[in-house]
């Protein structure tokens, strides 16, 4: 099945994951990146705030054609237990008919139930069809101990 990772990342922990994702499944890996990035500290209110109500920002073309792929995994960091607003922008831009779509998060915290209920929703309404997901921990955690965790959860997808 051909693959494609989608992702952003502010940090670089949602980066790791989705390059583990691409190295196992031999998938195509694109990043989304804002048109303007908000700064630090600010992102942190400000960010968090448009991820609460939903919002997109703007987004740079993705260089890439959704069709060619039959599974997509999207990759987001957690906002407000919430997808990412850069995110959204690419969920709410594409219509993903057709394609299994896999959304996974990197966070703080380890409670993943909202945001994956939350762009679960967005990505269904985007007429894609959720075949899994997955959450991974951040806070704390080795970037070796990131990467080992996103290998553990990839294996299923692997067949
Ligand atoms: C604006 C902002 C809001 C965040 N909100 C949450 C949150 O609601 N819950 C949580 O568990 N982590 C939250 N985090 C932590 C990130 O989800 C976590 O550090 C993530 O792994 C970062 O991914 P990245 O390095 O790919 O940007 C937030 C981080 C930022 C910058």
């Amino acid at each position: 099945m051909k693959s494609l990772v989608v992702y952003y990342s502010l940090t670089g922990k949602t980066k790791l994951v989705a390059q583990v994702i691409a190295e196992a499944l031999n998938a195509t890996l694109v990043q989304i990146e804002e048109r303007r990035p908000i700064r630090f500290p600010f992102v942190y209110l400000s960010g968090s705030f448009a991820a609460f109500t939903n919002r997109g920002r703007k987004i740079n073309p993705l260089d890439v054609d959704l069709k060619q792929y039959e599974r997509i995994f999207i990759g987001s960091p957690t906002w407000a237990y919430r997808p990412a607003p850069a995110v959204n922008s690419f969920i709410y831009q594409t219509n993903f008919e057709g394609r299994s779509v896999i959304p996974f998060f990197t966070m703080g915290g380890d409670d993943s139930e909202k945001a994956l209920a939350n762009i679960t929703a967005k990505i269904e309404r985007s007429q894609g069809k959720v075949a899994g997901s997955f959450a991974i921990t951040s806070y704390k955690v080795s970037d070796e101990e990131i990467i080992a965790r996103a290998k553990e959860a990839i294996k299923k997808y692997s067949s």
